[in-house]
């Protein structure tokens, strides 16, 4: 078992990518702490980590909340003595409304979630890896961290500073011996993108721009998420990690 007594801190971990991950992660063996800003573990992450060898424990987190993000680290130490691996999976998309009209309030709000709450995440992590000498870290960037995104101007800017922030502290922490890495997902089926539009033709467009015709499943993008975790991908930092069905190469 790839993963076996890793501990594992998933921020958005309740949903979508992060919970594919999460049951990865578990299947594999890890200690996994979810950190979400739902109020409740997700009863299905629950009852598929039961099954597994892995173990898993809930804690409530507002990543733009500082003090939340240093006691989520806290916790996880004193439950199981460590940690070892930080998934930034949290983020926000916002509406689809063209540049000129998009409305401050969200604009601020997805800067706030995507960049801040995650160098937050990164901050705290990267004090406690420091210390121990060992540690690594996967943000979810975007292929909106490589392309423009017609009516999403703060969520392209802000996957945009994901794919920077990983390259910048990939540079500062890779004589310490850790990695920090970014995974890049085109157009996944996940509650973000379900909830995102209501516009069934839009949502049909986004599956005929991808190359493969249809969105990626959660799983997939987590299965690069655990490659980047672990050991054999031990001579890779920096890196945006495209996992899109081909989206990009047009
Ligand atoms: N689904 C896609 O098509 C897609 C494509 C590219 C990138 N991404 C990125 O992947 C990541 C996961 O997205 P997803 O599709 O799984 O979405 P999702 O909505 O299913 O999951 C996101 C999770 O983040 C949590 N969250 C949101 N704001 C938070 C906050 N302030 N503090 C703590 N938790 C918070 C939510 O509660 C939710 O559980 C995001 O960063 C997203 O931008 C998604």
């Amino acid at each position: 078992m790839k993963f076996k007594d890793k501990v594992v801190i998933i921020t958005g971990g309740n949903s979508g990518i992060g919970k594919a991950a999460a049951i990865l992660f578990a299947q594999e063996g890890a200690k996994i702490m979810v950190a979400d800003l739902a109020d409740a573990l997700d009863i299905e992450l629950a009852d598929s980590i039961s099954k597994s060898d892995g173990e898993v424990r809930f804690i409530k987190v507002n990543v733009t909340k500082l003090s939340d993000i240093q006691e989520m680290i806290e916790q996880t130490i004193s439950v199981w003595g460590k940690f070892d691996i930080l998934v930034n999976s949290a983020g926000v998309l916002g509406p689809r409304i063209r540049t000129e009209k998009y409305p401050e309030e969200d604009f601020d709000k997805i800067i706030d979630v995507n960049v801040k709450g995650l160098w937050y995440c990164m901050k705290a992590a990267l004090r406690y890896f420091i210390e121990q000498r060992s540690g690594t870290i996967v943000n979810i960037a975007s292929v909106a961290g490589h392309l423009g995104m017609v009516g999403h101007i703060a969520y392209a800017a802000s996957k945009h500073a994901v794919v920077g922030m990983t390259k910048t502290a990939a540079i500062e922490f890779a004589r310490h011996g850790i990695r920090i890495n970014a995974v890049c997902p085109g157009f996944t089926q996940t509650p973000m993108l379900e909830g995102a539009d209501t516009d069934a033709a839009y949502l049909e467009a986004l599956q005929y721009a991808t190359p493969m015709k249809r969105f990626g499943k959660p799983e997939e993008i987590a299965s690069a998420i655990l490659y980047l975790a672990a050991d054999e991908a031990s001579f890779i930092t920096g890196q945006s990690v495209i996992v899109d069905g081909g989206l990009i190469l047009q």
